[in-house]
């Protein structure tokens, strides 16, 4: 897979380097491209952003940076209104967009190219999102109700959700199918050794080899945990 990112703070980015999503571009199943805002304005200034139209606190990302940028990282999109099911998905983080979840990190994963566009201030001009909407697939996806101070932080935990979905990104399958989530329920607690620790002992079922009755007590308590933690992942 392809990832393109498009922001004012670079560097944000630099961790990407490590771990399991660092692993994965040294193999080359991840390909990532970090790009500067500000290498595509032509001011002494490198401005990017502006007053908003209308009036209002803070400041609206200017166009013409983000269109230069965006046409510079998606070459080959086709003209207006031919979205290509193939071709590249622009997602821009809002606290205004549809709420990111594991079933959309999973869509994404299946995708060959991805374009982040990281906004600041009071967000980038509509137009962008129109102009983009109509050439290819957009998405605005918010990471959660609370507001962040740019798109930065949500681009890096998408970034992970998704890059961890990526076939060969983590070594053990498995270990992607019984997670929080994945069976719309929330994880069972896990314990390692020791079997008995301060005053606490593991739960005598996990050390009975009872593969069914191991299986059910896990699922018991997943449920347990949903309807207490989150009760709303539960069907009416
Ligand atoms: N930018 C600012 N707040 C955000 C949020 N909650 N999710 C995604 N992007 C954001």
């Amino acid at each position: 897979m392809r990832i393109d990112i498009v922001t004012i703070f670079p560097e944000f980015f630099d961790v990407l380097d490590l771990s399991l999503l660092g692993k994965a571009r040294q193999s080359g199943l991840i390909e990532l491209g970090v790009h500067n805002l500000r290498d595509y304005t032509h001011d002494r200034h490198r401005t990017v952003d502006d007053t908003p139209y209308g009036g209002g606190a803070g400041m609206v990302m200017k166009p013409e940076p983000w269109g230069e940028a965006l046409d510079a990282v998606m070459p080959d999109l086709v003209g207006e209104g031919e979205a290509d099911a193939r071709g590249p998905v622009l997602i821009f983080p809002s606290p205004a967009g549809e709420q990111f979840t594991q079933a959309i990190a999973r869509d994404l994963a299946a995708e060959r190219h991805l374009v982040f566009g990281c906004g600041r201030y009071e967000g980038i001009d509509q137009r962008v999102v129109d102009h983009y909407a109509a050439r290819t697939r957009v998405r605005l996806i918010s990471l959660g109700d609370y507001v962040l101070n740019g798109g930065e932080v949500a681009v890096m935990a998408m970034i992970e959700a998704v890059g961890r979905l990526i076939p060969g990104v983590v070594g053990n399958p498995e270990s992607l199918v019984e997670e929080s989530h994945e069976d719309g329920l929330l994880e069972y607690p896990s314990y390692t050794k020791p079997s008995a620790w301060r005053d606490l002992e593991v739960p005598p079922v996990l050390l009975s080899g009872n593969h069914g009755a191991i299986a059910a007590w896990r699922r018991q308590q997943a449920l347990e945990r949903t309807a207490r933690v989150r009760p709303d992942l539960l069907p009416g």
